[in-house]
Parts: structure tokens; sequence; C-alpha cells
């Protein structure tokens, strides 16, 4: 199986693939925990605090200007990669962060009785912030997934009422790699009445994001899964929405005005940016936006299928192994959930590493999928752009000799 990416050569840019682990080759495939760096990356970044290095939007001179303008143009590239307006491209910490945004900013303006709908397969990032808003009065549902890990979609059609406000569901799970129709899910919100929040942590790396044809109000993603740097996340919103609600974090740069008996806000997208920016993380996910376009979005989703069909054909010849979520690379993206007989994952993830090979395994912050998955743990694989073919048959080789030490048939 051929793909347009050739991972051998991208794999030069990033040194940490160079690694042995426990004298073998590292097989990194926990990437949708985090994704390595390219070395374009962390230059850029140490670019940055070796030559401009200054706060933001404040002082007059050079260095700040500099700083201001790095912020700024990296702001716009960001916006452009996911077909947005700059002052609708809010710059958080990461993902969740974005989300708790919406519902500290948005959702404290709710009233007792309205409801929130969200999925049995999302991140604990995409639940806790609407249980928070639960336990003042709102209603939150869940739509259950079928046995092949795909969202009951006529579920969702039966839920929506007019007392839903919103929907807020994953573009693609952490755990199941299940890519959801999230274009029909918005318009359904919208049908009915209610606004759509995607959680594009895990989608954004891989396919192409475009929020106009989406239609969603909220999108939350996060740089480092996506060769970008930690403590760098993205909440995109519509700009009508934005002028509306209250800021999430007051102090500093959010304000116009500050008198002793008040305060008036910045403009978008400063309103909800209170205290000195991650000037070095704007410019670090804006250089990894230009790996991925250089590479093209296009080509990163068909190495992403390519790599996904070929890790699902060759983990099912393993007997004993449960594979989680769709079997088909079409409605998957990334990530890779399985069971092997009755090896708890994190021995079998013990073993692995003893082969270099680097998995996730536990409850990856999912625990209520798990639960409706009737297990408390999975393994899992995840791939990126520069892995290759032969690091699954190396997953494949470590799980058969895991099978040996644990003497399963
Ligand atoms: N959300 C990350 C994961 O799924 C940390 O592993």
């Amino acid at each position: 199986m051929q793909s347009n990416i050739t991972a051998n050569e991208i794999r030069k840019d990033f040194p940490v693939l160079q690694r042995k682990i426990n004298g073998h080759p590292l097989v990194y495939l926990d990437n949708s925990a985090t994704s390595q760096k390219p070395l374009q990356v962390t230059e850029t970044m140490k670019r940055y605090y070796e030559n401009h290095n200054a706060n933001i939007h404040r002082s007059v001179h050079k260095l700040a200007e500099e700083a201001t303008e790095i912020f700024e143009s990296s702001r716009k590239n960001i916006a452009s990669f996911i077909n947005a307006n700059p002052e609708e491209t809010i710059f958080t910490k990461n993902a969740t962060e974005s989300i708790n945004l919406v519902a500290y900013a948005w959702g404290l303006g709710l009233q007792k009785g309205d409801e929130i709908i969200t999925t049995i397969m999302e991140h604990h990032s995409n639940i806790v912030p609407w249980q928070f808003l639960a336990s003042r009065g709102i209603k939150l549902k869940f739509i259950d997934i079928t046995d092949d890990g795909l969202l009951k979609i006529d579920q969702l059609e039966n839920e929506l009422n007019s007392n839903t406000k919103l929907v807020a569901v994953t573009h693609v799970s952490n755990v199941l790699g299940t890519i959801n129709p999230i274009e029909d899910i918005s318009s359904m919100a919208h049908n009915a009445g209610a606004l759509c929040l995607v959680d594009a942590a895990q989608g954004a790396p891989k396919i192409k994001i475009d929020v106009k044809k989406i239609n969603c109000d909220f999108l939350a993603f996060t740089a480092h899964k996506m060769l970008g740097p930690m403590g760098m996340g993205v909440l995109y919103g519509k700009k009508e929405l934005l002028e509306k609600i209250n800021p999430f974090n007051y102090g500093g740069d959010m304000i116009r005005t500050v008198t002793k008996e008040g305060s008036t806000w910045n403009d978008l997208p400063w309103k909800f940016e209170a205290g000195t920016s991650n000037v070095s993380g704007a410019v670090g996910l804006s250089t990894a936006i230009d790996y991925l376009k250089k590479i093209g979005m296009e080509n990163v989703r068909e190495h992403d299928k390519n790599m996904m069909q070929y890790a699902i054909d060759v983990l099912s010849t393993i007997k004993g192994i449960k594979i989680y979520g769709p079997l088909t690379a079409e409605n998957r993206s990334g990530a890779l959930s399985f069971n092997l007989g009755d090896i708890h994952p994190h021995d079998l993830a013990t073993i692995l590493n003893d082969k270099g090979i680097a998995i996730r395994s536990g409850h990856h912050c999912a625990q209520p999928l798990m639960e409706r998955l009737g297990v408390p743990a999975t393994s899992r694989a995840s791939f990126y752009i520069y892995n290759t073919l032969e690091e699954i048959d190396r997953l494949a080789e470590g799980l058969e000799h895991a099978k040996n030490v644990f003497k399963i048939e």
C-alpha cells in the first residue's frame, strides 16, 4: 500500500524519532496523546526567544512591535488554516480551556430547563464542563453509539427539541477513531434552534477543517497534537456570538477602559485573551501549520487512511484481539484501540515498551465510553505523518511476543 507522504523523508525533521528505547528503534504510536515536533517548529520558537522576545500589545519599542507582529501574523495564518477570520480565532492554552471558555462565558447565561446534548464517545474535556453546567440546573443528555462505534444519529434527531441549546460533539473519537458527520450534526442542531460546538482536538491534525463549511458555532483544537507546542490552544467562535457573550478570564489586555467603578472590554479576539499571551506558542503552531500545508492536508489524510486500514488488516489477523470502533479507514482516523485476550492494557504497554514501542493504555480520558464498551481500559496505537507501515508490522510482532509472554494461544 503506497502513501503520497514519504514518511521516511519526513522523519529526518524529527530528531526524537532517531532514539533507541531499550535497545530498539523507537516506534512512536502515541500520537493521539501528543505528536512529536519537527525541527522547523522548535527552531522557529527558539529564534523568536533569541531575537524578538517582548510582551505584546503594550510597549512601543522595536522588540515589542516585532513580537506583536509575529503574534498577530501567526493568528492570521492559523485562522486561514481553518477558514476563519482572525477576530474569531481566540488563543487559549489547550482544547480543554477552549471548551471551558464556552461553558463559562456562554453557558452561564443558560436557564434552568435548557438542555445540552453531548455524546458517549467524548473525551472528558467535552463532558465535564457541561456537567458543571448540569450542576446548576441544565439538563445534560448523551447520544449513544452503535456496536461498531458509530454515533446514533437517529437518537440525536429524537433528542433535539426546543429546549436544546447546544450540541457538543467530537470531530474524531480519541478512542474509537470514529469520524463524526459534523456538518450534518451542525445543521441538525441549527434546525432545532441550538448551537453546535465541535471538539476538533483529534480531527484538526489530520482532516482539513473549514469552519464555514461545517457551519459550527464553536470549534476547539490544540497545537500539540498537530506538530505544535504544548500549552497552545485555539477556540473558533462565530463573531456575532463572541460579541454577545461575556469574557472568560478578567485582567490585563482584555479591557478597553478600567475605572474604579467598572471596566469595558477590548475588541475581538483580545476580549478573551487576558494576561500575557503565549507568543512562542502562537508562532510554533503557525509554523506547524506551514509544515502541514507544505505536505498538503489531503496527503496527510490519505496517509492517515492508509496507515489505519493497514493496521486494521494486520492486527485483525492476531488471534484473541478485539478492535474497538469502525473497521474501515473511510470513517476512521488516527487512533486504533484494542484489547488482546485478557492481558491488562498496562501490562501490554509495558511489554511493548520493552521493544521500543510507545502506545497508550488506560481509559484515555473517556470513562463513560469505557463503560459503554464494557471494559475498564484499552490499549491504543495512534499514528501520524511520520509513521510507517513497517512500524505497524513491529507493533504486530510486539503483540505476538506479548501473547507468548502471557502464554495466550
Ligand atoms: N487527549 C489525549 C489522548 O487522547 C491526551 O491521549
